[in-house]
C-alpha cells in the first residue's frame, strides 16, 4: 500500500473548521538512490481529496529500517525514485472526499502508508484508515501502526507463542526488536536478546537476557542460557541468523524472520531455504514474516491494530522512542539512524504535530493545578 502526498481531485465534501486552512504542504523527498543527503523538502499545493479518499494532517511518522533500505535500493522491490519514505502515519481527518462514510473532519486516524508518510498532509483511502484513540500519545501510536504490528503478529499469529514460551529475539534493541520485547514481557515470555553491549540496557529493560552477538562464543552461550533450545526465534537480520537461530531451537520449535532480504536475489535465496528447511528439518519450522503478505485477508490487520492501541491507550505496552524530530530534520534523522546508535525508534513530527504536544501539555498542566487546588480545599 502506498499513500500519496495529498493530491489533485474533486472539491471536498466537507473540511475540518477548527484549523486555519491551509494552502501548501510539505513533502520530504529523495530525488535518487543514495544517503541522507538526498532527501529534501519540497512544497506543494494542497489539493482536495478524491472520490472515497481523505486527506489527513499528519502528526506523527516513524522513521525506520526500511526507508533507509528503499532510499539505497536495498530490498526486493525498491521504488522509483524520487519518492517520498515513511511507512507509517497518524494524523486527523482534515477533509473528505466524495462519498467517504468511515470517518469524518477531525477524526483521528493511523495508516500504514509503505512509502509517502514524511509529509505534513496525505492523501488515503478510506479503506487504509485505523481508528486511533485520541488518548494515546502520536508519537508513540506512530510506533505501534508498523514496528508493534510486525512485532505482534509474528509472536501471536505465526509463532503462536504461550506463557512461559522461551524466546529468542535477533536485533533486539531495534525499532521491532524493542517490540518484540515489550510484547513478549507483556505475554509472560522468558527471553534472550542479541544486540550490541551498549544497548544491552534496553533490553534488560524489558526483562530479557541480553546477549552481545559478537561474541566469538555466541552459539555456545545462548546453548547455555536456553539448553533445550528456545520455543521460538524472531529473527530481523536474516542471513547466517537464520542459521544460528534453526539450530538453537529445540523439537517443534518455530523461526520467523521478518527481515528484509535486500534484493530479489535475496528473496529468492530466502524462499529457497524455506522449502529446503521446511522438509528437511524434522520438528522444526522456517517461516517468513511480512505485512505486504497480510493484505490479502485485512480483517486480522484491523483487529490486531485495535488491540494494540487497546494495550496502548491502557498504559500496558510502552514503545521505546529514542528520539523525536522535526519533519523538516528527517535528513538528521535518518543519518542518526545509519550511524547505528538508535535504541527502540524514531519518530517524526509535524510542526502541526507539535502544536498539538502543546496543547497536551497545557492540558496536562491545568489539570495538575485543578488537582492541587482540590487538595488543599
Ligand atoms: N516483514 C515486514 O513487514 C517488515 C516491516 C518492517 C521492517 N522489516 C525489516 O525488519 C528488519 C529490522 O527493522 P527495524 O526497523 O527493527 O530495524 P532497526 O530499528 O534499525 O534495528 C535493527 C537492529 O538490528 C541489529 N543488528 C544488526 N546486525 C545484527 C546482527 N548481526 N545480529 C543481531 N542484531 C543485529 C541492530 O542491533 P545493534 O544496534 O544492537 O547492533 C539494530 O538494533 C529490517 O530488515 C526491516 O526491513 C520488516
Amino acid at each position: 500500500m502506498t499513500g500519496s502526498a495529498a493530491g489533485s481531485g474533486a472539491p471536498p465534501a466537507s473540511t475540518a473548521s477548527s484549523t486555519a486552512p491551509a494552502t501548501t504542504l510539505t513533502v520530504i523527498v529523495a530525488d535518487r538512490r543514495g544517503g541522507p543527503e538526498t532527501l529534501h523538502a519540497e512544497i506543494r499545493p494542497l489539493r482536495a481529496p478524491r472520490e472515497k479518499r481523505v486527506r489527513v494532517r499528519v502528526l506523527a511518522a516513524p522513521v525506520c529500517l526500511p526507508d533507509v533500505q528503499s532510499r539505497y535500493g536495498r530490498t526486493p522491490f525498491p521504488p522509483r525514485m524520487p519518492f517520498t519514505p515513511g511507512y507509517a502515519v497518524v494524523g486527523d481527518v482534515d477533509a473528505v472526499g466524495r462519498g467517504v462514510t468511515r470517518v469524518g473532519p477531525g477524526d483521528r486516524v493511523a495508516a500504514l502508508t509503505g512509502t509517502g508518510g514524511y509529509a505534513d498532509a496525505i492523501e488515503l483511502h478510506e479503506r487504509a484508515l485505523i481508528p486511533v484513540p485520541a488518548t494515546v500519545e502520536p508519537t508513540e501510536a506512530a510506533v505501534i501502526v508498523l514496528n508493534y504490528l510486525v512485532a505482534y503478529q509474528t509472536l501471536h499469529r505465526v509463532a503462536r507463542v504461550a506463557a512461559g514460551d522461551s524466546i529468542l529475539v535477533v536485533g533486539a534493541s531495534g525499532g521491532i526488536g524493542t517490540a518484540l520485547l515489550d510484547l513478549g514481557r507483556y505475554a509472560g515470555l522468558r527471553m534472550v536478546g542479541l544486540a550490541s553491549p551498549r544497548k544491552h540496557v534496553v533490553v534488560e529493560h524489558f526483562g530479557a537476557a541480553p546477549v552481545d552477538y559478537h561474541r566469538p562464543d555466541l552459539r555456545d552461550r545462548l546453548h547455555w542460557l536456553e539448553p533445550n533450545g528456545f520455543h521460538a526465534v524472531l529473527d530481523g537480520v536474516g542471513g547466517t541468523s537464520i542459521d544460528l537461530g534453526l539450530a538453537l531451537l529445540r523439537r517443534n520449535g518455530i523461526l520467523v524472520s521478518y527481515a528484509n532480504p535486500g534484493s530479489f536475489r535475496g528473496l529468492v535465496a530466502l524462499l529457497a531455504k524455506l522449502v529446503v528447511v521446511n522438509l528437511l528439518s524434522k520438528g522444526k519450522a522456517l517461516k517468513v514474516y511480512g505485512t505486504t503478505a497480510t493484505f490479502a485477508n485485512r480483517r486480522p490487520l484491523f483487529d490486531d491494530w485495535a488491540t494494540l492501541f487497546d494495550l496502548l491507550a491502557r498504559g500496558a505496552i510502552h514503545p521505546v522512542i529514542h528520539d523525536v524530530f522535526a519533519l523538516s530534520d528527517a535528513a538528521e534523522a535518518n543519518a542518526m539512524l545509519e550511524a547505528g546508535v538508535v535504541s527502540g525508534n524514531l519518530v517524526l513530527r509535524t510542526p502541526y504535530g507539535e502544536k498539538e504536544r502543546r496543547q497536551r501539555e497545557r492540558e496536562h498542566d491545568a489539570s495538575q493545578v485543578k488537582a492541587r487546588e482540590g487538595s488543599v480545599r
